[in-house]
C-alpha cells in the first residue's frame, strides 16, 4: 500500500484533510509521519471522525511493516461544537468502524470511544507519535497539548491539524508550545499540519531553525494582506520552497530517530 492506493481508498471517506496541489496532500503527510515509526511504537490520534486521517496513519504504519505498532484512535464520536451548530445529534462511530474494516486496519487501529483526557488515562505507555485534531477552540487544544505532551517520549513527534490560519486556537498553541518553546526541534508545517520532534534540550542551531520556520510562516500570513502579484511573489520565494523541501525530507526519511 502506498500513498496513491491510500488516496483511492480514502476518497469516499468523509473527513477534513485538504488537498492543495499535487505534492502537498495532508493525508500524505500523515502517511509519512506514521511510516517512519519503528516497530512496537505507540501512536495516538485525537479526533478521528469517520476515519479518513486514521486510515492514512494506519496505512503509513502498515506500509513500513512495523510489528506490533498500535494506533489508538480516540474520539467520543459525538462531534465537536463546530459540527453541532444546528443542534443536531452526531454519532460517527458506526461509519468509522466500517471504514476501518474496509481498509483492513483492525489489527493496527484500536478505537477508544471517549475524550482525549479519558483516553490518556487508558494508555499507560510512552507515546511515539500523537496527531491532535479534536475540538479546535483554544482551551480544548491547550488541554490536549497539556494532556499528551508529558506522555510523548523524547524523540517522539507531536502533530497538529488545522494549525495554520482559520483556527486561531490551534495556531496559538502551536506557536507557543512548538515554535517558540525549547521543547521541540524540526518544527515544520505542510499545509495546515504542523509537526515537531520532542527534545530534552534544544541546541542554538535548532532554535534558529525553528525561528526561521516561524518567520516564513508569518511572512506568508502578512503577505496575504497585499494584492497580487506581491503575495504570489512572497509565496513563491519563501513558502513554496520550504513546503516542497519539507515534504521531500519527510517522504524520504525511513527511520524515526534523526
Ligand atoms: C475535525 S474532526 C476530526 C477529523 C479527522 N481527523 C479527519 O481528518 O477526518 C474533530 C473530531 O474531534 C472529536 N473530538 C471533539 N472533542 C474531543 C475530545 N475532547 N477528545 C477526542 N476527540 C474529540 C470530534 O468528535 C470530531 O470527530
Amino acid at each position: 500500500m502506498n500513498t496513491n492506493t491510500t488516496a483511492l481508498l480514502t476518497e469516499s471517506v468523509e473527513g477534513f484533510l485538504s488537498q492543495n496541489g499535487k505534492n502537498l496532500f495532508e493525508g500524505e503527510v500523515l502517511f509519512h509521519l506514521a511510516r517512519r515509526l519503528p516497530s512496537h511504537s505507540t501512536a495516538v490520534e485525537i479526533g478521528s471522525w469517520k476515519g479518513k486521517s486514521t486510515i492514512w496513519l494506519g496505512k503509513g504504519i502498515e506500509s513500513s511493516h512495523q510489528q506490533e505498532t498500535a494506533l489508538y484512535a480516540i474520539d467520543p464520536h459525538i462531534g465537536s461544537a463546530e459540527h453541532k451548530q444546528n443542534g443536531e445529534k452526531i454519532w460517527t462511530f458506526t461509519e468509522f468502524e466500517s471504514n476501518i474494516a474496509k481498509a483492513e486496519l483492525q489489527s493496527i487501529v484500536k478505537p477508544l470511544v471517549m475524550s482525549s483526557v479519558e483516553g490518556a488515562k487508558q494508555i499507560d505507555k510512552e507515546i511515539d507519535f500523537v496527531f491532535i485534531d479534536g475540538a479546535h477552540d483554544y482551551e480544548s487544544v491547550k488541554l490536549d497539548f497539556e494532556t499528551w505532551f508529558p506522555k510523548v517520549k523524547v524523540g517522539g513527534t507531536m502533530a497538529f491539524h488545522d494549525s495554520f490560519i482559520g483556527w486561531p486556537g490551534v495556531q496559538k498553541v502551536v506557536d507557543k508550545e512548538l515554535f517558540l518553546s525549547n521543547s521541540f526541534k524540526h518544527v515544520r508545517y505542510i499545509n495546515s499540519i504542523t509537526y515537531a520532534i520532542k527534545v530534552d534540550k534544544l541546541s542554538f542551531f535548532e532554535k534558529v531553525q525553528n525561528r526561521f520556520a516561524y518567520s516564513i510562516k508569518y511572512l506568508h500570513i502578512w503577505s496575504l494582506k497585499f494584492p497580487q502579484p506581491f503575495k504570489s511573489f512572497v509565496k513563491k520565494l519563501t513558502w513554496r520552497p520550504c513546503q516542497t523541501a519539507w515534504m521531500r525530507d519527510l517522504s524520504k526519511i525511513d527511520t524515526y530517530s534523526e
